[in-house]
């Protein structure tokens, strides 16, 4: 794993497998507060899932994460809860509604939406925007986090200082 910081604060996270984009997951599972909101976006098989599915592992929840398949939303029980939602099957905004993101935004928790677009503007005005894209390499994914408003740019410093530690004691 490679870890840069960039101008804006934003902090650009280079996967070589699987394994390290769950590890990465897992990490950022321990950083996690209540009310805390990310949303993945990329494209279809980038990686989304599996980190989520890390944060599960590093909130020791009671259940790992895998893509939900029916259900929109997944609620994982855990030190912190986490909810795990996918709106990739969400028609349009106009769709919002009956899942009532608003009350389920009220509980103490954590927050991972992929394909979370037409949700953005009514959830929160701060939170943190994690773009997946595909390297050259067959496993190689590209893990840009931009942080909306000062807890996330607090959360990539953190993230930061976690993985060069890793970094330097090589592990
Ligand atoms: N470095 C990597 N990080 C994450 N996944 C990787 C990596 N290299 C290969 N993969 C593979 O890519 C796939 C990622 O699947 P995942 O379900 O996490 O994607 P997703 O972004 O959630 O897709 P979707 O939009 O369909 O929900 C898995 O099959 C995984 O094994
Ligand atoms: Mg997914």
């Amino acid at each position: 794993m490679r870890v840069k910081k960039e101008a804006g604060g934003n902090l650009v996270i280079w996967s070589e497998s699987p394994a390290e984009t769950e590890e990465l997951g897992k990490i950022l599972g321990g950083i996690l507060l209540p009310g805390d909101l990310f949303f993945l976006s990329g494209d279809l098989g980038s990686g989304k899932t599996l980190l989520v599915r890390g944060v599960t592992l590093g909130l020791a929840s009671t259940e790992t994460a895998t893509s939900p398949t029916f259900a929109l939303i997944h609620r994982y029980e855990g030190e912190l809860p986490l909810y795990h939602l996918d709106l990739y099957r969400l028609a349009g905004a106009e769709d919002l509604a009956p899942l009532a993101l608003e009350e389920m935004m009220e509980e103490e928790a954590a927050f991972m939406i992929e394909w979370g677009d037409p949700a953005k503007e009514v959830l929160a005005d701060t939170y943190m925007e994690i773009e997946f894209t595909r390297g050259e390499q067959a496993e190689e994914r590209i893990l840009a986090f931009h942080p909306v408003g000062e807890r996330y740019r607090k959360i990539n410093h953190s993230l930061w200082l976690a993985l060069e530690k890793e970094q330097t004691t090589g592990k």
